[in-house]
């Protein structure tokens, strides 16, 4: 008996990929910055076969990285050590109703939940333009933000429980335990922002909100972040995102959409609120929910330029002016396409030209934010990309308790080999 034979005993042979063409997209990350070679891609489709997929990895020393839509921008969710096994949540896909919340599987894209709380009148709290291909456990696994943020807060803000499989196929759930009923640490809460790393998450139970009414988008020029910062009200604001004159340019460059605003501007806000925000009367604007396309295109625009090192920052809104003037020495001779979430102080620091293992910039980059009190992973997680870098962050102790959760969970250190736990 192989492994291989094991698995297409569990699964069925269609469910185990080990044709090289057939394994090629799981294989590569969204950036095309991390790819390995998979010993096979596994598609189980329910959780008691996760359970006995991690079961028969662990017993032949399979380690496996779980996969959802494969959108991470850190190289979380691709192999890279020998003899890796993919496990695709693709066909983990319930979808139960319940009072205000919805029970997902993790294979369910964000695009289908926000559609399936439409039709009962509600919406889900976190949207990002991977939404047709991120899934309900890859954000949950990397503690996803989004343009919503501001609102509805992060994934973990909508958690109300989760369904669990560890490296040694035991399951753990508090699906069906109503949110906050009891005492205790919230053990399963562990697993929010895990990256692989812990354990499978195979459902969970996410909260829905009211829908809201429409509200108004507005597009405007402004001559710094600290004028932009100035037009974000102090409530109603349902998004209020970062864009630059250089980034919307690129993206009109590429997608032909036709540029918004009279003149090019430093700093370009998006803001989305309940009421018509005041704006200067000279203002540079535009009100129109058609703009939300030159936010959302920009990923793509910037991945067209070449490889690109994304460095997913947040800083105190206070230090964005410095950080700012600061940026254009921390990556020479190189340039960065920068937007982000400007209500929480996110940036992202897009930046092309660094040789294939050069992380110069990253490190000057990240080590810049920690200084200034910032975050070196913000939304995107720490992936293989910053795990080496999470001293800047976090503590000698924090570092080593999260190394002993890592061990407590996975002895044998099977799921996510290097991503998150340095
Ligand atoms: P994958 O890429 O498949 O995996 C991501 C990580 O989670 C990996 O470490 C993987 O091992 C782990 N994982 C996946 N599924 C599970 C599971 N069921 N159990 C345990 N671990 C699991 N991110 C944001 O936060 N905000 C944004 O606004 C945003 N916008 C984006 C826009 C574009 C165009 C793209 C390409 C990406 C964007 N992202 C954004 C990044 C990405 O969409 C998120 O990180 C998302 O959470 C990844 O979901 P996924 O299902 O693709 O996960
Ligand atoms: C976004 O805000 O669009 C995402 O985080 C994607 C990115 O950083 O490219
Ligand atoms: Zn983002």
């Amino acid at each position: 008996m192989t492994l291989e034979r094991e698995l297409v005993d569990i699964v069925g042979r269609d469910q185990v990929l080990t044709d090289p063409g057939l394994r090629a997209p799981y294989e590569s990350d969204w950036t095309r910055r991390w790819s390995g070679s998979a010993r096979a891609v596994v598609r189980p489709a329910d959780t008691g076969q996760v359970a006995a997929v991690l079961r028969s990895c662990a017993t032949y020393g399979a380690p496996v990285v779980t996969q959802g839509g494969n959108t991470g921008l850190v190289g979380g969710s691709v192999p890279r050590c020998t003899g890796q096994v993919v496990l695709s949540t693709a066909r983990l896909q319930r979808l139960q109703s319940g009072d205000h919340a919805v029970v997902a599987g993790a294979g369910v894209t964000i695009g289908r939940l926000q559609v399936h709380a439409r039709a009962i009148g509600l919406a889900y709290g976190v949207d990002l333009a991977s939404r047709d291909t991120a899934t309900v456990g890859g954000t949950v696994a990397t503690d996803a933000g989004g343009i919503r943020v501001v609102r509805y807060g992060r994934t973990r803000a909508q958690v109300r429980g989760l369904e669990v499989v560890l490296a040694d196929g035991s399951l753990l759930s508090d699906l069906e335990r109503p949110g906050g009923a009891d005492a205790g640490p919230d053990l399963l809460g562990l697993f929010v922002g895990s990256e692989g790393a812990f354990g499978v998450v195979t459902a969970a139970r996410l909260r829905l909100v009211p829908r809201p009414p429409p509200g108004t988008t507005v597009l405007v020029g402004c001559p710094d972040v600290d004028a932009a910062r100035a037009l974000v009200p102090a409530d109603g604001v349902r998004a209020a995102e970062l864009m630059t004159g250089d980034g919307i340019d690129l993206v009109c460059r590429t997608t032909g959409l036709r540029r918004p605003l009279r003149r090019t501007w430093p700093v370009v806000l998006l803001l989305e609120t309940d009421q018509v925000p005041d704006l200067p009367d000279d203002a540079d604007a535009v009100v129109d929910a058609r703009v939300w396309e030159l936010r959302e295109r920009h990923t793509e625009a910037i991945a067209t330029l070449g490889v690109v090192h994304k460095l997913d920052v947040a800083l105190p809104l206070h230090q964005l002016a410095t950080f700012l003037a600061d940026l254009p020495a921390l990556v020479a001779p190189h340039r960065a396409v920068l937007f982000g979430h400007l209500a929480v102080g996110g940036l992202h620091v897009n930046v092309v030209g660094p040789a294939a293992g050069d992380e110069t910039v990253d490190r000057a980059v990240l080590e810049r934010v920690a200084a200034l009190g910032g975050s070196i992973a913000a939304e995107h997680g720490f992936g293989i990309a910053k795990s080496g870098l999470m001293h800047l962050v976090r503590s000698r102790e924090e570092i080593d308790l999260l190394r002993r959760v890592k061990h407590a969970l996975d002895p044998a250190g099977q799921l996510n080999p290097g991503v998150l736990v340095p």
